[in-house]
């Protein structure tokens, strides 16, 4: 049985008063929650105070992006020690945004994948197809290419720390959500290939979140298909309640 993971990616928002007054919010309304790992994923600058809030709380920390070397001549990078160093547990890797909008390539998904197992954060590697994609009957060679780009070299044993987020670009911020047939036909797929790439057991245990205007309204039914694990959350994680009320949905499901 896998535990739903449903995470939340604050992209560039929140000032620090902001994002404390939220994870506070947060953390006195979810502290009884044991049915799903819950994880914020805050811009960089706020994650030490964020961390601070959340320190004994059920609710894990996340960045949205880590590079692949640990130190040097790298301006305006920020490395897995670094992150390691002040409490992250989680990184999103490779969000359609990073690819769009700073070239991010399978390429670079795969080497910043290794640097945060290197320093065991639990990477969230992100996949999905674009609109002209899924039109032309692309969707699954897409997938195919970005997930082996993505895990190219990994040994099982890194595998079994990994959580692939399914987000169809089509659907992010858009409010256009997959219909969990269509969601659960990709994550389907996404199984069926790590069984032929790694083993069963792997594509059996491996969390595959689907991301891409989840919100209360649509996230029980969409986690109720067999195949989908959790959430990767955007607008709505940036208030409180509908991103509880995400995480409510999924513990009754859980039940
Ligand atoms: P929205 O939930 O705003 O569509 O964003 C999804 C997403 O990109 C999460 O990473």
């Amino acid at each position: 049985m896998r535990k739903p993971i449903i995470a939340g990616n604050w992209k560039l928002n929140n000032t620090e008063k902001e994002a404390v007054d939220l994870v506070t919010a947060l953390r006195n309304n979810l502290n009884n929650v044991t049915e799903v790992d819950i994880v914020v994923c805050p811009v960089f600058t706020v994650l030490p105070v964020v961390h601070d809030v959340l320190l004994e709380s059920n609710i894990g920390l996340g960045a949205q992006n880590v590079f692949w070397e640990d130190f040097g001549a790298f301006t305006g990078e920020i490395s897995a020690p670094l992150l390691k160093d002040i409490g992250v547990q989680y990184v999103i890797i490779g969000h359609s945004e990073r690819r769009q909008y700073f070239g991010e390539t399978d390429e670079m998904v795969n080497k910043r994948t290794k640097a945060a197992l290197a320093h065991g954060l639990i990477p969230i590697v992100c996949v999905g197809e674009v609109l002209a994609q899924r039109e032309e009957n692309k969707t699954f060679d897409v997938i195919q290419i970005q997930c082996e780009g993505a895990f190219a070299g990994l040994t099982v044993a890194e595998m079994e720390k990994i959580v692939i987020a399914y987000e169809p670009v089509w659907a992010i911020g858009t409010g256009k959500t997959a219909t969990p047939g269509q969601a659960q036909e990709v994550h389907k797929f996404i199984r069926g290939l790590l069984a032929k790439l790694y083993d069963e057991n792997i594509s059996q245990t491996i969390r595959i979140q689907y991301g891409g205007s989840v919100k209360p309204e649509n996230s029980a039914e969409l986690m109720s298909q067999p195949d989908i694990d959790g959430a990767l959350v955007g607008g709505a994680s940036l208030k409180a309640e509908p991103f509880i009320g995400i995480i409510q949905n999924s513990c009754s499901l859980a039940q």
